[in-house]
């Protein structure tokens, strides 16, 4: 089994930096060519986990494009995209696929078009200009409830209708357990009520959630819609 080049980063943060701190960890060649080939596959459990993502995902998707009436019609933003581990799934979906990621090396991995050096935090992109946003695996990485909102309010912004993102929820065996250890990870698991008070505060709105294994694991992944 190949084993995670992950860096930990620093404990104390602070809040303007923390975004920043979080890219560098991503620019580095050999964590984006892991990230690429082993992240996903390196045991049974990295594909079934991958397995589950992408089917949740499509199923989000789905519903999406029967809410909107127009199958096929959807502009769709993968942010971030990473290694493109939904870009083909998203491709088959969408009418257009625009994939941002902070990390130039990331990118550089899995090139695909059009794609774009970004950050969630402040998006290169006019209000509403997509339909569907996929935010995959990064708000975990924030530990302030600012950090997050002005994540959450640059996706309510550019998305006009639908978002789907994902997000670690601290009621389940994965997060105590982790908590008792008392490492610090760099991930930081949020209560379902305050989930909901910052995507609230986004103008955002809870359709469905899925959970990766209900009471097991801190993964969760939400539909919302952009509040009228
Ligand atoms: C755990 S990976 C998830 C990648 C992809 N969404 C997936 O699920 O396979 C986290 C990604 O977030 C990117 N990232 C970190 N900070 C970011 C930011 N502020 N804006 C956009 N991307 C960021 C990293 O470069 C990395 O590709």
């Amino acid at each position: 089994m190949s084993r995670t080049p992950q860096s930990i980063p620093e404990k104390p943060h602070d809040e303007q930096q923390r975004p920043e701190q979080l890219r560098r960890e991503y620019e580095d060649s050999t964590r984006a060519a892991h990230y690429r080939d082993d992240r996903w596959t390196r045991s049974p459990r990295a594909r079934r986990t991958n397995a589950k993502e992408l089917a949740i995902v499509e199923g989000f998707v789905q519903q999406c494009t029967s809410a909107q009436g127009e199958p096929g019609a959807q502009a769709m933003l993968d942010i971030p995209c990473g290694t493109g581990r939904f870009r083909n799934m998203l491709q088959q979906h969408g009418s257009t696929l625009m994939s941002i990621d902070a990390s130039r090396e990331m990118l550089t991995a899995a090139p695909s078009a059009p794609q774009l050096q970004a950050s969630a935090h402040q998006l290169p992109l006019l209000d509403n200009s997509v339909d569907f946003i996929l935010c995959s695996r990064l708000l975990h990485h924030f530990e302030t409830s600012a950090e997050r909102a002005t994540v959450l309010a640059e996706l309510a912004r550019v998305s006009g209708k639908w978002i789907v993102l994902s997000y670690f929820d601290n009621a389940n065996f994965q997060a105590w357990r982790n908590k008792i250890r008392g490492k610090f990870r760099g991930r930081f698991p949020i209560s379902r009520s305050q989930f909901q008070s910052e995507i609230s505060a986004a103008g955002l709105k809870e359709r469905d959630r899925r959970y990766i294994q209900r009471g097991l694991s801190e993964q969760v992944w939400v539909w919302l819609e952009v509040k009228a």
